[in-house]
């Protein structure tokens, strides 16, 4: 049995999306927080389950019969994603999990801009301290961050970022997607980190090249600080916790912190990561 905890979120559906797709739904367990919403994946072969990685009881529940259990990180500031990983990392210790698969992000250290990194740092150290074996795919920061952004400068002509010059290697939720499929289905994989990143990294000015050519109009990056960005984020409304880690966020993608490249994602998915122009010409 594996079991997939976070599945009703954008990357677990890409999982899900894909294991239907390879025909390995059966034997594989959904688990959410809200699995009203996920009732239609039981017609598909999977189970679907309910657990929330702040009740230990659920994530019992939910992890019972196991042989590998992936945790994708969760959502909430730091102390309370060190709390609810950890809290998800023993229950899958305690129901007998062979292995437990992490979804960590790139670079993940104190030094980062990105605040939200340590929680990241935190999670690996606990993960790796259990005595079960584990896997964890450090992700790249996905295209979707930006895909507003970049459908704005379709329309407007300008593409405006805190940093235009830096490269990131940036994943599609598929690419990680096909990764974790690879390493949930086949043999092997034990106390390994993979660094799923594009084969390619772009910066904001080719990402506006490239989508001058795609879109067929001009579009021009522009350098902004990062206090403009931060300001629209609490125009939105958004709560302070969250302006500050997607602001270190997209302060740690201009600086740089996540220009390295990596095959792992075709190595582990079968396929190659997906490339700047695929996206854009999706998008
Ligand atoms: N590398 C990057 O660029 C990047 C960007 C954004 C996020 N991330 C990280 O990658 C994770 C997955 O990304 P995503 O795009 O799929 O994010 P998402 O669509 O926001 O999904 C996050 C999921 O986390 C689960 N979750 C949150 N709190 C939980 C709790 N208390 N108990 C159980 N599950 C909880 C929820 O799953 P259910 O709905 O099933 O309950 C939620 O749908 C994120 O949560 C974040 O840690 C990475």
């Amino acid at each position: 049995m594996i079991v997939i905890s976070a599945a009703g979120g954008k990357l677990g559906t890409a999982l899900a999306d894909e294991l239907v797709n390879r025909g390995k739904a059966t034997g594989v367990r959904l688990a959410t927080r809200a699995p009203e919403k996920l009732a239609h994946r039981a017609e598909q072969g999977f189970e679907v389950v309910r657990a929330d990685y702040g009740d230990p009881a659920s994530l019992s529940a939910a992890y019972a019969g196991a042989d590998i259990v992936l945790v994708i990180s969760g959502e909430g500031p730091n102390e309370v994603r060190i709390a609810q990983h950890r809290n998800a990392f023993e229950a899958a210790k305690a129901a007998g999990a062979r292995r437990i698969v992490y979804t960590s992000a790139a670079n993940p250290t104190s030094a980062s801009r990105f605040g939200w990194a340590k929680a990241h740092e935190a999670s690996e150290a606990t993960l790796k301290s259990l005595g079960v074996p584990y896997t964890i795919l450090r992700d790249n920061s996905y295209y979707s961050n930006i895909s507003a952004l970049l459908a704005q400068a379709k329309a407007s002509g300008t593409l405006p970022f805190p940093g235009i010059a830096a490269k990131v290697a940036y994943v599609d939720h598929a690419d990680v997607a096909g990764a974790l499929a690879g390493v949930l289905l086949d043999q092997g994989h034990a106390n390994e980190t993979y660094e799923i990143s594009g084969a390619g990294a772009y910066s904001i000015t080719d990402l506006a090249a490239l989508l001058s050519e795609v879109a067929g109009r001009e579009v021009t990056a522009v350098e902004v600080p990062l206090s403009a960005f931060e300001e629209n984020f609490r125009a939105m409304g958004w709560p302070d916790f969250v302006v500050e880690g997607v602001a270190g966020f997209f302060a740690a993608m201009g600086a740089g912190e996540y220009a390295s490249t990596s095959h792992d994602v075709e190595r582990l998915a079968g396929s190659p990561s997906t490339s700047a122009r695929d996206y854009l010409t999706r998008l």
